[in-house]
């Protein structure tokens, strides 16, 4: 396993910090997902897999096992320090962790099998990251779009706060309101991933919803140092006002 963190980009700065909490806490994909990916795309150990936006390897990892070589790439460095860990710890070789984001393709990276973005691709000039990954994509090769219903769109007191906790740190633009499905290629790009993919050399689109329960357990933040920890210290004193539910749905085991 390798980890090329340098040279290369700098992050956005948004994630900046937050690769710590995205390694213990970002939930990943669930198990029929991957299954259905694995068997619909037939990943049999051979093929390369490229995860765009990779974060702390949410896809990268589950995904590893079942191809040749997998490629992490992220532009922030803190995530790819964390996702190499992680991977580490799951006892894989076969993944290389790369520094460098959307605007850096096609670069020199070679061709895949399939390429993920689970969660990311929002962040992205879409338009400019299809025509890139044209050129990036084995013939009969596949790009995966994955994403999932958030927690804090709030439907109780408590989810309410979650979210005007992290508005309050986030920058302006991308603070209140719905989120745009494209939210830095163009400030007022409304079109869904769908209309943005029916007009780029990934036409042709299968959509797959996947049902599934997930509990979460709610606890005050540990204490950290640099940039999450204003949020941090936030999340703790209305923790400490008003305890929720120590698990979401609060009847789940
Ligand atoms: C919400 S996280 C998703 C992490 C992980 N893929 C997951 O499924 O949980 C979004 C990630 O996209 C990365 N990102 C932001 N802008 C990007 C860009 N232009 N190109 C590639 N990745 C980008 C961020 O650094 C961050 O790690």
């Amino acid at each position: 396993m390798t980890l090329n963190t340098s040279p290369g980009p700098t992050g956005s700065g948004l994630f900046e910090g937050t690769a710590w909490h995205y390694a213990r806490y970002r939930p990943t994909y669930p198990k029929p997902f991957f299954d259905d990916l694995v068997e619909r795309f037939h990943l049999d150990g051979t093929g390369r897999l490229l995860d765009l936006g990779c974060g702390t390897g949410q896809l990268a990892i589950p995904l590893a096992a079942h191809v040749a070589e997998a490629v992490g790439m992220d532009p922030e460095p803190g995530m790819l320090v964390e996702a190499a860990r992680c991977a580490r710890a799951a006892g894989l070789t076969n993944v290389v962790w790369e520094h460098g984001g959307s605007a850096d393709l096609p670069g020199e990276l070679g061709q895949f099998r399939m390429v993920t973005m689970g969660r990311s691709f929002h962040w992205m000039d879409r338009e400019h990251v299809l025509a890139a990954l044209d050129g990036v994509v084995e013939d009969n090769g596949v790009i995966v779009l994955a994403n999932d219903s958030c927690l804090v769109r709030p439907t109780t007191a408590w989810q309410k706060v979650v979210e005007d906790v992290q508005c309050r740190y986030l920058p302006a633009e991308l603070a209140p309101g719905e989120p745009l499905p494209g939210r830095l290629g163009s400030a007022v790009d409304h079109r869904t991933h769908e209309q943005v993919l029916a007009n780029s050399p990934f036409a042709q689109v299968d959509r797959s919803v996947y049902e599934f329960d997930r509990t979460w357990t709610i606890r005050p933040p540990p204490p950290r140092s640099g940039s999450t920890a204003p949020i941090c210290a936030a999340w703790k004193s209305w923790y400490a006002a008003s305890p929720p539910p120590a698990r979401w749905p609060p009847n789940s085991v």
